[in-house]
Parts: C-alpha cells; structure tokens; sequence
C-alpha cells in the first residue's frame, strides 16, 4: 500500500458509483425494471455508440443535445460514430432494423444505461448518467399514452420519490397545427426581440419553442404572454389529449397541465411529460417522455407511432437522499481461532447456498474486528464459532438489533438467520 495521491481521476462530469450508493442504484434499477417487466415491457440493449446521423436524424439538428452536446468520434474506418445522448432515436433504429413493427404491435421495450452528453457539469448534471428508458412502439392510442405515464407515477411512488407531474401536448408538425402555432410565436417573438436575451434572439428560427425554456429573466418575463400550443392544436390532436387527460383521471394520477412545457429533442409529437422532484437546484427534471409519431419516418422508416419516457437514476439518486441501504447481507459468520475458520468457511457457504447473505471475514481480525465488519455489512445476525462451540457442535447467534444471543446446535442455524 502506498501513501501517494492518485494521478488519475474520473473525467470531468463523470463519476464512480461506490457503495452504499450502488445498493441504493441497484435496487431502484430492478424495482423498475420488474414493474415495467410486469407490464410486458421486454428488456432491451442496444450499442452504447451509433452512427452519427441516427441521433442528428432522430433526436434532432436543432436540438441542445445534437447540436452542442454530442461526443462524436470518426474511428479507424473512417466512419462517425457517437456515444448515445439518449435512447430512442437507438431503440426505433433497432426496431426498424430488425422490423419489429411487422411483428405483433406494439413493440413495449424497457432498457436501463449510461447515456452521454457533453453539457456543463454541476448538481445533477452528469457528462456520463444513467436512464430507465420505456417505450411503447406501433401504437397512437391514447390508451398508450395513460400506460406508460402510469408506470412512470407508479415507480416514483414505489421507490418514494414524491414528484409533480407536468404534462401537455405540443401537437404535430402539421400546418393546421404545430406550424401555424410556431407563426404564430415567431411573430410574437420578433415583435419582443429586444427584450429577449441573445442566445433565444438566435432561436428564433431555428427552434422557437425551446424559448419557454430560457433561463434568462428578461425572456421569462416576455414569456409569460406568449401565445401557448395548447390553444392552436388542430382538432386531432386536441381530441387526442382530451382523451389522455380523461384516461388519467380515470386512473386517479394527479398531472399539472403546463402548457409552456416544452422537450429538448426535437422528435415530440402531441403528448409531453416531464417529473419533478425536490432538492435538485435548477436540474428538478427527475425524467421524462412525449410521443414520438414521426421518429420512424425521419429514420427512413414506415409512419411507426411510439411513446415512451426516461427516468433519471443520478437525479433520483440524488432526490432520494442519504437513505440507509439494505444490503442483501442477513448473516456474518465469526470464526475465533484457526480450527474454526474453515468451519466459517463451510458455514457460510452452506448457507449462501441455501439462499442467506452470508459475509465472513477474510482478513484474520480479532474477535472485536469481526463484530464490527458484521454490524459494517448490514447483517443482522453474527454467528459465532469458537473452540468451545465446535466441540458442541453449536454456534452462538447474536442478534445485532437486540443484543440477544443465544447457542443453538448446528443443524438449526439455518432456521434460526432466516427467521
Ligand atoms: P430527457 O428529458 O432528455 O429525455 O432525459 C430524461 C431524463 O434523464 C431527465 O429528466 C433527467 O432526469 C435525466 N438527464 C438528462 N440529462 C442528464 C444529465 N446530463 N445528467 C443527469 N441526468 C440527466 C430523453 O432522454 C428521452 N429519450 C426520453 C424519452 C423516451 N422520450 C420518449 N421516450
């Protein structure tokens, strides 16, 4: 071992998951995962880098994501490739690759992953972080839109993560609709474009909508009475999102309709959603989702409707507090003297065999040693093997909440930890 610092650390932005923050992350991961599993959401994996184009294409040249935040690399073959900012534009590629959505529709796929965007690291924003990615693929029903916000409220609720669910429609592309409306706002924008700050003064043509988004006090002032989308949605989709907003009711899921709320990826289509959770700063968006019925197309693909949404582990880590992790660790065998520490051994295997979490110590400590890295693995009984035990053919278990303890013959430690 050696005294010196380190000369490497983790790249700005990125970070390690250590325990007892892994448990946690672990934990919440699976939890989701079977809930989305239960609903016959399929796991799914896809390559941790693409061809450039699926994320200029799907997420969007307009976008923050694609146009500032991309790691983005030409490899030995000549070919630009990039690190995936997100999951959708890679899960509809594979779809339609492998023409899932010729099989039986929809398509309902969960995947969990790092995802990377190059954007400015501060409390909640990461360089490297991790999603729980659910989408529902083939499908404009509105019945799908209340399937996947559902799951989305009900794995917050589950891990206990209290979060405001912000939802609207940002309606379709269409000149009936979405395009008349952008008009509509870029006139209204021009006409206060001295108060605006410059970089939404330079969005003006681009991606108008995204200056709900500023973060600049003299656009959110001028904001506040611009013209909203809700008001000019064709008659399509404003029946669509009546029809959401009904089928939520009918689930009893509390939404806030927010009809500023604008996403980041330019591929949203009616239905918009994002969560927020408290203690974040300015990054509260603990996740997100929208439709997307015109991603396939844009993609080179057939008209492939989908909804989905991303939950955000370092953000809901981080939401979540200092929790105290159960790890799945129920028994810490202690082994006094040599004679004992094969039987330790033994022992421990035996019953992690038998399905019990089950430590032992592998640093020959002392006796006060070994009680104290069992109460460090969350065990909640020490099994005691001495000399004395041995030649009984006993253990004495110490019960670590109440202090108790008690002999019991060999056969019956089994029994005894799993009570
Ligand atoms: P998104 O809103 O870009 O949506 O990301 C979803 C969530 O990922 C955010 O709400 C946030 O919790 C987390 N997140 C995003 N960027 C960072 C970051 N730099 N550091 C830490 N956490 C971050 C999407 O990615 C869409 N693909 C979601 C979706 C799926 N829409 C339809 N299907």
């Amino acid at each position: 071992m050696t005294a010196e610092k380190p000369s490497f650390s983790a790249p700005k932005g990125t970070r390690d998951l250590l325990p007892p923050e892994s448990w946690t992350f672990q934990r919440i991961a699976r939890t989701g995962m079977d809930l989305f599993a239960q609903a016959g959401y399929a796991p799914v994996d896809t390559p941790l880098f693409e061809h450039t184009e699926v994320f200029e294409r799907g997420v969007g040249a307009t976008s923050e994501v694609v146009g500032k935040q991309m790691y983005t690399f030409i490899d030995k073959g000549d070919r630009s490739l990039t690190l995936r900012p997100e999951l959708t534009a890679s899960v509809m590629r594979a779809v339609l690759e492998h023409r899932l959505d010729r099989g039986p529709l929809p398509v309902k796929l969960a995947c969990v992953g790092p995802m990377f965007r190059q954007e400015r690291p501060q409390k909640g924003r990461y360089r490297q972080f991790w999603q729980i990615d659910v989408e529902a693929i083939g499908t404009d029903s509105p019945l799908a839109d209340a399937e996947v916000i559902e799951l989305a409220t009900r794995f917050y609720a589950e891990i206990g993560l209290p979060v405001q669910m912000l939802l609207n429609s940002i309606g379709h592309p269409g000149p009936d609709c979405r395009g008349a409306y952008t008009q509509t706002l870029v006139t209204f924008l021009r006409s206060h474009e001295g108060r605006l700050a410059p970089e939404d003064v330079d969005r003006i043509d681009t991606n108008p909508m995204r200056t709900f988004d500023s973060k600049a006090e003299t656009t959110i002032a001028v904001m506040k009475d611009a013209p909203v989308i809700t008001d000019h949605l064709c008659g399509a989709c404003a029946e669509h999102y009546a029809s959401v907003k009904s089928l939520l009711d009918a689930l009893e899921i509390v939404y806030t309709e927010d009809p500023r709320l604008v996403r980041g990826l330019d591929y949203y289509t009616r239905t918009a959603f994002e969560f927020l959770a408290g203690n974040l700063g300015s990054q509260s968006a603990a996740g997100g989702g929208g439709r997307y019925d015109g991603l396939a197309e844009t993609l080179g693909g057939p008209h492939v409707p989908g909804i989905g949404f991303a939950l955000g582990l370092d953000r809901i880590l981080l939401s979540l507090g200092e929790a105290r992790e159960v790890t799945p660790v129920r028994a810490y065998v202690v082994a006094l003297g040599q004679g004992a520490e094969v039987e330790a051994l033994k022992l421990a295997t035996k019953l992690r065999r038998a399905g019990i979490g089950t430590e032992l110590d592998l640093m020959v400590r002392s006796m006060k040693g070994q009680m104290k890295d069992a109460s460090r693995s969350g065990a909640r009984y020490a099994v005691i093997l001495g000399d004395d035990e041995l030649v009984a053919g006993e253990a004495t278990i110490k019960d670590l909440e109440s202090g108790e303890q008690e002999r019991v013959g060999f056969d019956a430690i089994e029994g005894r930890v799993s009570e």
